[in-house]
């Protein structure tokens, strides 16, 4: 018995950076919901600017990049609200959130009964915004911050049937990256669901439109979220599919 004990495994550690950015996500955010989706609970920023200069002071080491993951983006709440109106889209299936933020669109999808829910990001405090978002919810959703966008990233496609993305139109590189990303799902048999505002970038000529969402957003930044309690305004915000086409015609 003595060796039994002695030989059981020990918890892990975590480490202090990742324990310094669940303290940081704690800190600057707070329990939340859109009045679009209010199935779905999300610990949000309240300024975009103070809370990028809080990471800059304190987590310096960390990419230098947005605070992205403090908002749910009108495109992410379309996406959101159009999965659960249409759980069947998602019920028993294995679905990938890519550009997932705080996770909004992979939080929804679990709630609608998917199978297995991925969610990735690069950002990694976007990484913990998922992961505690999620856990928030009682859903579970297995957060990377793997760049699966990457011509050369190896992500297997065969291990998803939907895709769902929420706002990833807002960069030209990154929109054409994710483009042939997602046409490369699309041909490997997944539905593919994109949520947008109306971005330069969005493939049009590629999309089919499902559905139209006015999507109540903070009067002051039409592209952050708006937490009920905000003063609201509305974006028109679209949920396009990815139509199968010949991507060498695009
Ligand atoms: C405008 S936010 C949208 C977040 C969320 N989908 C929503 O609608 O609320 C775009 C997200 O894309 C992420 N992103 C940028 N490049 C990416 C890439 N190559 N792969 C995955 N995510 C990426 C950013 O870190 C950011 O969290």
């Amino acid at each position: 018995m003595t060796d039994q004990l002695e030989l059981a495994p020990q918890p892990t550690e975590l480490p202090d950076w990742l324990v310094a950015q669940v303290e940081f996500f704690l800190q600057h955010t707070s329990p939340s919901s859109t009045p679009h989706v209010p199935e779905v609970v999300l610990r949000l920023g309240n300024e975009a600017v103070p809370l990028w200069h809080a990471i800059e002071r304190k987590l310096p080491r960390r990419t230098k990049v947005p605070p992205y993951w403090g908002f749910a983006w009108p495109g992410g709440q379309a996406v959101a609200r159009y999965v659960l109106d249409h759980p069947q889209l998602v019920a028993g299936k294995r679905v990938l959130d890519l550009a997932s933020g705080s996770g909004i669109i992979a939080i929804a999808a679990a709630k609608a009964g998917a199978a297995r829910v991925m969610a990735h990001d690069v950002d990694p405090l976007a990484v913990v915004a998922i992961t505690m978002n999620a856990d928030a919810n009682g859903v579970a959703v297995e957060a990377s911050g793997v760049d699966i966008v990457r011509e050369d990233s190896d992500f297997d496609m065969s291990a998803i049937d939907v895709v769902l993305a929420g706002d990833i139109f807002y960069d030209h590189d990154l929109a054409i990256r994710a483009t042939a990303f997602l046409q490369r799902c699309r041909i490997a048999g997944c539905v593919v669901l994109l949520g947008d505002p109306g971005r330069a970038a969005l493939p049009k000529q590629l999309l089919a439109k499902r559905r139209e969402y006015l999507v109540p957003v903070s009067a002051d930044n039409q592209y952050t979220a708006a937490a009920a309690s905000d003063d609201l305004t509305s974006v028109l915000a679209t949920v396009w599919e990815l139509e199968a086409g010949n991507p060498a015609a695009s």
